[in-house]
C-alpha cells in the first residue's frame, strides 16, 4: 500500500511547497500529492486554490501573475510558490508525483513537462501519476498521450468514475474516503482500477481504509499510514 503525502506532508509544514515536498520525501512517503494552476505566462504553478489569497502574502488569481510576479508573494512569510519542474527537480525521482490539474490549460503543459523529464532525463510514466475533478482535462490528457497514468477523482459517485475510467482506461480511481466500502474497493479492483482513496488523517479511518485492502491512501501524515 502506497503512502502519499497531501500537498507534500501537509500536516508538518505549508502545504505544496519545496519544504512540503522535502519533508515527505524525509518522511519515506512512496509518492507526494499536488495540485496546479497556470501562471498568466503559461508556467505551471503548484498551488491549490484559484487564487493566491489564503496561503500567500498576496491577493488575487493565480493566472493573473506571471510567474516573476508570483515568486514575489511568500507562505508563511518565507517560501516562495513553487513551479511544477521545481518539484520534479526536488523529487528527482525519488517518488511517485501524483499531479491533480485544476485549471485550464494544465493538461497540456503538464503532458509536455512529464513527456520532457522521459525523454531527456530518463524518468518513466509509472514515476506520474495525473489526476482531476475536471474530468474534461483527463479525457485531454489521454488523448495528448495515451501512456500517462491517469486516477480518477471523485468526491461524489464511484459509478460515474468507474464509467469514466474504463472509457479512459484510467489508472486508478481516486475517491473520497468516506465513499468506499470494502465490497466497493474489491468491485473497483476487478475491474482493474487501483484505489487511491484521499484525505485520510485519522487513525480510526486510516485503520478502516486498510482493512479495504487499498492500493494507496492519501494523508497530511504519510508517517501515519
Ligand atoms: O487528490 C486528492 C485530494 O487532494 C483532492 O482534494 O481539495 O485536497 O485537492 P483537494
Ligand atoms: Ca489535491
Amino acid at each position: 500500500m502506497l503512502k502519499i503525502a497531501h500537498r507534500g506532508a501537509k500536516g508538518y509544514e505549508p502545504e505544496n511547497t519545496l519544504k512540503s515536498f522535502q519533508k515527505a520525501l524525509d518522511l519515506n512517503a512512496d509518492g507526494i500529492e499536488l495540485d496546479v494552476h497556470l501562471s498568466s505566462d503559461g508556467h505551471i504553478i503548484v498551488i491549490h486554490d484559484e487564487t493566491i489569497d489564503r496561503t500567500t502574502n498576496g491577493k488575487g488569481f493565480v493566472n493573473a501573475f506571471s510567474l516573476a510576479e508570483l515568486k514575489t508573494f511568500l507562505i508563511d512569510g518565507k517560501y516562495q510558490i513553487p513551479t511544477l519542474k521545481e518539484v520534479f527537480d526536488l523529487v528527482d525521482k525519488k517518488c511517485l508525483i501524483n499531479i491533480e490539474l485544476k485549471g485550464l490549460g494544465t493538461a497540456g503543459k503538464v503532458v509536455a513537462l512529464i513527456e520532457e523529464y522521459i525523454a531527456e532525463k530518463n524518468w518513466n510514466y509509472k514515476d506520474f501519476i495525473v489526476s482531476s475533478f475536471e474530468w474534461d482535462l483527463l479525457q485531454e490528457t489521454s488523448n495528448l498521450n495515451s501512456n500517462i497514468l491517469i486516477g480518477v477523482l471523485t468526491e461524489e459517485d464511484l459509478d460515474k468514475a468507474l464509467a469514466f475510467a474504463e472509457l479512459i482506461k484510467a489508472f486508478a480511481i481516486n475517491p473520497d474516503f468516506q465513499l468506499l466500502s470494502s465490497e466497493k474497493v474489491k468491485l473497483i479492483q476487478e475491474k482493474g482500477f487501483l484505489v487511491f482513496p484521499w484525505t485520510v488523517d485519522d487513525e480510526k479511518d486510516i485503520k478502516k481504509i486498510k482493512s479495504y485492502n487499498v492500493d494507496g491512501i492519501i494523508s497530511d501524515f504519510p508517517d501515519k499510514l
